[in-house]
């Protein structure tokens, strides 16, 4: 009966899950570090698993990508920005408890991707998690920093075998590839005006035209008004937003000063709005 009503209230509100593998099953993955074998290579990663997990529940699955000389601790542990308040992005502490998080381990801290090995790792790292938690196979994010960013664009542009639902790219940089590039993937686009802003706005363009969506972008704020601007396209297809702020290139901007402030900057708070829209 319960389950009855469930589901007619998730048909209600048009809302219909896609629930993986591990939903249903005892949970066979713990929070913390894992290792996984990824074509004779061993890969490791973090995941976190809600509090009060409940395997009838299927979650959002968030990646959290480090940058270029970053780790998965950094990302987890919201290292290098103020620890608890900046994990995974400052997005585990907005979820609360409502999410799975997972942080991979770039080889020597890059993402070069050679031969395919790091979106392979990515894959795999899907398959381990749905497999063993009940996760929301329609609801799978991805949120980096610099080369994180661009991971996550380069892995959206894949149209894979476990694609994202939506991105937040915040500065992205770095080398990668968008192939074939044509899937319509919800995009939110952070970057600072003394940064590479165009980088950032080549990547924006390709989700613009898959998404279907139009507008003009408003004008970048102004340098030394320590403020962002944000522009919302109208888009047939998922969401695209882009912000623009007066700094360089840092992952926790905010409003008032310069750097980086995890507890005062707004990169959380759209992340979310985008990733818990859907
Ligand atoms: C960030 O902002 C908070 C609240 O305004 C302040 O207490 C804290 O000192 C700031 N942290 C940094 C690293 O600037």
């Amino acid at each position: 009966m319960k389950r009855l009503v469930t589901l007619f209230l998730a048909g209600a509100i048009g809302v219909a899950a896609a629930p993986s593998a591990g939903c249903g099953q005892a949970p066979s993955l713990e929070s913390g570090p894992q290792t996984v074998n990824v074509n004779g290579q061993d890969r490791n990663f973090i995941v976190r698993v809600p509090e009060g997990y409940d395997n009838n529940n299927p979650y959002r699955l968030i990646f959290g990508v480090h940058w270029w000389g970053g780790s998965m601790e950094d990302v987890a542990y919201g290292q290098t920005v103020e620890p608890g308040v900046w994990n995974y992005y400052g997005l585990e502490r907005l979820a609360e408890e409502t999410a799975i998080f997972v942080a991979p381990q770039g080889i020597d801290g890059n993402w070069y991707n050679d031969g395919g090995s790091d979106y392979a790792f990515f894959d795999e790292i899907n398959r381990l998690v749905e497999g063993s938690l009940c996760v929301d196979t329609d609801l799978r994010f991805s949120i980096g920093f610099s080369w994180g960013g661009s991971t996550s664009v380069g892995i959206a542009c894949r149209d894979g075998e476990f694609p994202f639902r939506a991105i937040t790219a915040i500065a992205a940089a770095g080398p990668f590839e968008c192939n074939p590039g044509t899937a319509p993937v919800g995009y939110l686009g952070i970057h600072g005006i003394a940064d590479n802003p165009d980088n950032g706005r080549s990547m924006r363009d390709r989700f613009l035209q898959n998404n279907g969506c139009s507008g003009e972008e408003n004008p970048p704020p102004g340098s030394g008004s320590l403020s962002h601007v944000r522009t919302d396209y109208e888009c047939s297809g998922p969401p695209v937003s882009w912000i623009t702020f007066d700094g360089g290139h840092t992952p926790a901007p905010w409003d008032g000063g310069q750097g980086d402030n995890g507890s005062e900057s707004y990169v959380p708070g759209y992340a979310w709005d985008l990733f818990s829209s859907f």
